[in-house]
């Protein structure tokens, strides 16, 4: 196991991050200091990590740290490192959601493509030739591209990304890898599949619907509603980051996936039947907001995932099923309706506006 002393975590107030952080403190209980560095773009929510600052933070046990910063800012990102002496980093920090990557693709060059090189040459300036570090990136197996009815996406398939996000994750993972071939910096890379979970930013596919269901709004739904997506529960891809941090052999790529594939259309359907019945409502009622719209451009049709080079080489596996993941994360949006609230009605941004600008 690696010793992971002072850990750099970006993008650590979004919905995986967090979820990490979270994890770190309370289910494998680390020893060391975690700083995050975010910018608390529209998708950073600081409230994530209330209750982690409260225990953990400069008045508590001064074990967790945050820093407002953009990893497109070289200069201020070199401060944090220098400050907490950081061995480890953990790079979550993107523009995720592909719709907006596709009516606004800027930022997710910027910070996606540069942030990504700018973390690389901090590290390759402070860390040398040492060998005692590790920088992990987080991607997406949307690098892959899209599938037909068969097949999966494995660690050597080809990249092929069809859009704005896609194409920015992919050119980060191939810079990360060429700091490992190039400069010899320790370096290891998780591609994952779709998550779900608690804080998750309602604009991606299961929050947003749970929060029209509540509205009884149109459940929008691109297309023919056939397109598969494979879905892994967020606290799981946190355990397999985990793992391939302490063990994942220097310079490997890892696929992690839920090994769970729906079509969007059944997997709404079936999350309408459990909200209706967490909510006492006849089976059917919320399938009547469902409405096909307009297609995405360029939707990927399929993607699944092999996940066996993780499970086999470092022990990991999904702990949850999916009806159980969802019924978690059902549970969590109908008893944080003010977590929603807030983002919607801009109390939080007033607030980060108050306390961190
Ligand atoms: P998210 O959009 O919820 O959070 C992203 C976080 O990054 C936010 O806190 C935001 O403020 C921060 N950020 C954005 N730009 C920044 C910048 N320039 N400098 C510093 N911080 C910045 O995203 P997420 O869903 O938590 O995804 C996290 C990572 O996991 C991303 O790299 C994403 O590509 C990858 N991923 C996500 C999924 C998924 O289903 N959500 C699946 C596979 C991989
Ligand atoms: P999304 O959650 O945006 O993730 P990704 O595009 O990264 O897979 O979308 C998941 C699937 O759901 C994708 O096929 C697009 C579809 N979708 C809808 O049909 N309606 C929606 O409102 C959203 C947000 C997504």
């Amino acid at each position: 196991m690696r010793k992971l002393n002072n850990i750099l975590v970006t993008g650590g107030a979004g919905f995986i991050g967090s979820n990490f952080i979270d994890y770190l403190f309370n289910k494998v209980s680390i020893k060391g200091k975690v700083v995050n560095v975010d910018k608390l773009t529209y998708a950073g929510n600081m409230e994530n990590l209330e209750h982690i600052n409260k225990k953990y933070g400069p008045s508590g046990e001064n074990r967790y740290f945050f820093e407002k910063t953009d990893i497109v800012d070289y200069e201020s990102l070199s401060k944090v490192f220098s400050k907490y002496d950081i061995d480890t980093v953990i790079h979550f920090a993107a523009e995720s959601h592909v719709d907006r990557s596709i009516h606004g693709p800027k930022e997710f060059m910027e910070t996606n493509i540069i942030g990504t090189f700018n973390l690389l040459e901090v590290v390759r300036k402070l860390w040398g030739d040492r060998k005692d570090v590790l920088f992990h990136h987080i991607s997406t197996d949307e690098v892959y591209g899209s599938l037909d009815e068969t097949g999966f996406f494995y660690e050597n398939t080809p990249y092929d990304p069809r859009n704005p996000y896609s194409a920015s994750k992919a050119s980060a993972d191939h810079i990360v890898n060429s700091y490992f071939h190039t400069y010899g910096l320790p370096i290891t890379m998780s591609n994952c599949s779709n998550n779900y979970g608690p804080l998750q930013f309602p604009e991606k596919l299961i929050p947003i619907m749970i929060n029209n269901m509540l509205e009884e709004k149109a459940l929008p739904v691109y297309g023919d509603g056939l397109n598969i997506r494979d879905w892994l529960y967020v606290e799981d891809h946190c355990s397999g980051i985990w793992k391939i941090v302490n063990n994942g052999t220097i310079g490997e790529t890892y696929n992690l996936g839920g090994e769970n594939e729906w079509t969007n259309i059944d997997l709404l359907n079936h999350l309408c039947e459990i909200v209706a019945e967490k909510r006492d409502k006849e089976k059917d009622y919320y399938k009547k907001l469902i409405t096909y719209v307009r297609d995405r451009a360029g939707h990927d049709r399929r993607y699944a995932i092999n996940c066996d080079k993780i499970k086999s080489e470092l022990n990991w596996k999904q702990s949850v099923t999916f009806d159980e993941g969802l019924d978690i994360t059902v549970d969590w949006y109908l008893s944080n309706t003010s977590w929603i609230e807030n983002i919607k009605t801009g109390e939080y941004k007033k607030w980060i506006e108050k306390n961190y600008n």
